[in-house]
């Protein structure tokens, strides 16, 4: 091919914005808590306070939307996609809402979870909603017939009566699901939702213990229930509890972590239970967050050690997962 003398230039140019794409948006290998961790487009990823939920063979990945230069009147949920658990593509916000319940300007959306209705086929949400002094204290739910597509603002209301700050969302092997919820008077309930996930069936059990963060695994036949104190954005010593049956009886409450270490400055959000061919692997899913810099909180997803009624968060290193194994592995 034959170049003229002046395009030169512009091929160069192109050339660098190409590799300025392609170093940008790398392949990961590896998931490195507490660092940096860039989407598709090379952007820290947005999902903090987030949940995780299944379709066939994607992970869909949703969170509270905190990049800098939003619209300070909006709340926004994220989502992301992935098969891989460590390569996320940015889907969009698929919330976007103005303050559905005129609740003031400091309004909040926290800690959004999808559950997907088998009976209907329908991505439910459901949110922490508050006003600015948390005394609002209800859950909101959004539909959408897509896990990635604009999720309607439907309604909000206390779960069986009842407050509820932080929520948490909870699979069983059975595909029935649970929201756990944050009572401030009573304590951590989890509850079964209808087969439409529009409310909630009945109460499982009412654990008188105060948990934020608080998430739920089924593995080798206990149930794990983990969560943090309420010391607001600050880091405190997560624990876990462990029962035969949902409705309980719990065990006491031990720590995940040395306690000095605070969970390692994280706070917990989920439980991620990946079955492979060959192994099943639980990973803790965290939040390191920065009351200050929202935008740069950071995440802590590290496979924990569990079995025989003991979890424990291993001090974070970068790792590897293989999905269709279910295994994970630390990085080189
Ligand atoms: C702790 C909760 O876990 C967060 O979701 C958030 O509500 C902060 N408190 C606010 O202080």
């Amino acid at each position: 091919m034959l170049l003229k003398k002046n395009s030169i230039p512009f091929i160069i140019f192109f050339a660098a914005m190409f590799n300025v794409q392609t170093t940008r948006a790398q392949h990961a290998d590896r998931i490195s808590p507490g660092e940096l961790w860039p989407d598709d487009h090379g952007e820290h990823i947005q999902a903090h306070g987030g949940g995780i939920t299944k379709v066939k063979d994607k992970y869909y990945w949703y969170g509270e939307e905190r990049r800098r230069g939003l619209d300070s009147n909006i709340r926004y949920v994220s989502c992301y996609v992935s098969k891989d658990l460590m390569n996320w593509k940015f889907k969009g916000d698929v919330v976007a809402f103005t303050d559905p319940e005129n609740l003031g300007p400091k309004w909040i959306l926290e800690r959004p979870k999808v559950f997907l209705s088998k009976k209907t086929g329908k991505f439910v949400m459901y949110f922490h909603l508050d006003n600015a002094t948390y005394k609002y204290a209800r859950v909101g739910i959004a539909v959408c017939d897509r896990p990635d597509g604009q999720f309607r603002y439907l309604k909000s209301f206390h779960p069986l009566d009842h407050e509820s700050r932080d929520i948490g969302q909870f699979v069983d092997d059975d595909g029935a699901q649970y929201l756990v919820f944050e009572d401030r008077p009573l304590g951590f309930h989890i509850v079964k939702l209808t087969e439409n996930c529009l409310g909630i069936e009945r109460e499982m059990c009412l654990i008188r213990q105060h948990m934020e963060g608080g998430a739920i695994v089924h593995y080798q036949g206990l149930y794990y229930a983990i969560g943090s104190a309420l010391t607001g954005w600050r880091p405190n010593a997560n624990k876990y509890a462990t029962a035969t049956s949902l409705e309980g009886p719990w065990s006491d409450f031990k720590d995940i972590a040395p306690k000095e270490t605070n969970t390692y400055n994280s706070q917990s959000t989920l439980l991620l239970k990946i079955s492979g061919r060959k192994d099943t692997t639980v990973v803790f899913l965290g939040d390191i967050w920065k009351p200050r810099s929202q935008w740069d909180s950071r995440y802590l997803w590290m496979p924990v050690e569990i079995g025989n009624g003991r979890m424990w968060l291993p001090k974070p290193v970068p790792f590897k997962i293989n999905v269709r194994e279910g295994s994970t592995f630390k990085a080189d």
